[in-house]
């Protein structure tokens, strides 16, 4: 019988492009979404990807007895948790609204699992774990910090699920930390579409390119990074969803848990990002430099070393790829989910 995984907010980002991966792989999968930030067309897709029909669940990872409903109605051997609110910005203006999904969403969560005695679980850190690194590149021993409520959640739910697994040895968790997932799936069926004007750099520059917005606002050029802006490192989804499947095989052989950084180790400035668009869309595309934001690191770049020796994880794709993949997505408009 296929190793089944739920996968809560399978609908978004993310864990759409983990769903498309872990049927590759084998798994079987359920997708616990309430839709709050994924189209309702998401699921069609996914199925036309894939070519089976995929088993949902609408509801709120914060509804208990929709979680114990999922649990006694299949036999689910572990959970990937991507349901979240991940919005910087956001989380400054309505802290609360963060700490019920986020925390509260984990920890309701992980009292449905330990009732249905399922402890194998992946979750969605962040990097913004580390504020503003002391040290590049950042390995995953280094301080931890916040610069905002949205990262202290990801901070207390990697405090939550450490004081739960030792009170109960019982509990595998993997803990990923993301460093700046980018980029889209090669069908250009998914992909990263906010509703609202983009946090990020990719999807605003995305928007840019397609003349949804007239430029891009780069905040800072004194950085002592290689031109100034401000440096990250991206890394395409697709390798982030594989390494989702490479954590999940880990927990279910070794039956430990394991905290590492997905990254690429490789750091990339706004200019290089932006030029590198402009390469995938064919044009020049607008600028502007504006002042500094506060809160924002100079620089942060994975060490991968932990995620490669633990898990055998290794980031493939280029930027150059990256970007052309998200080009791809934005210019099959027409097929995009609702
Ligand atoms: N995208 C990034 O840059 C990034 C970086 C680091 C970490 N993360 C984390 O990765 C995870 C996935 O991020 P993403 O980029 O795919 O985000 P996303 O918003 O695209 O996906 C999250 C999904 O969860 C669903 N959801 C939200 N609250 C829910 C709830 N209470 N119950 C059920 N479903 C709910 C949303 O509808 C959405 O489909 C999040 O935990 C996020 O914090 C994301």
């Amino acid at each position: 019988m296929a190793t089944r995984v739920l996968l809560t907010g399978g609908a978004g980002y993310i864990g759409s492009h983990t769903y498309v991966a872990l049927c590759e792989a084998g798994y079987e999968c359920i997708v616990l979404d309430n839709f709050s930030n994924a189209a309702h067309g998401v699921p069609d897709v996914l199925e036309k990807i894939t070519g089976a029909p995929v088993q949902l669940v609408e509801g709120d990872v914060l509804d208990r007895g929709c979680l114990d409903h999922i649990f006694h109605a299949h036999h689910i051997d572990a959970v990937i948790h991507f349901a979240a609110l991940k919005s910087v910005g956001e989380s400054i203006a309505n802290p609360l609204a963060y700490m019920q999904c986020n925390i509260g969403g984990l920890v309701t969560l992980m009292q449905a699992m330990k009732a249905a005695g399922v402890y194998h679980l992946v979750f969605s850190s962040s990097a913004s774990v580390y504020g503003n690194p002391e040290a590049l590149p950042v390995p995953e021993t280094a301080p931890l910090s916040y610069a905002s409520p949205y990262g202290y959640t990801k901070l207390a739910c990697e405090q939550i699920i450490a004081q739960a697994g030792a009170a109960d040895p019982k509990w595998a968790v993997g803990v990923l930390r993301y460093f700046n997932p980018v980029g889209a799936h090669p069908s250009g069926l998914i992909g990263e579409d906010p509703k609202d004007v983009p946090n990020n750099l990719m999807p605003y520059i995305a928007k840019v390119a397609a003349g949804e917005l007239p430029q891009l606002s780069v905040f800072g050029n004194d950085y002592p990074t290689q031109d100034g802006t401000g440096v990250r490192d991206y890394i395409h989804v697709c390798d982030l969803a594989a390494g989702h499947v490479l954590s999940l095989k880990s927990l279910l052989e070794e039956n430990a848990g394991h905290l590492v950084n997905l990254g690429t180790g490789q750091g990339y400035s706004v200019l290089e990002l932006l030029d590198a668009y402009s390469k995938a869309c064919g044009r020049d595309l607008p600028y502007q430099i504006v002042e500094r934001r506060p809160g924002d690191p100079a620089a942060s770049f994975a060490d991968p070393q932990r995620a490669r020796d633990v898990l055998g994880f290794q980031a493939s794709h280029s930027l150059d790829e990256m970007c052309a993949s998200s080009w791809h997505w934005i210019n099959t408009g027409a097929q995009k989910p609702g």
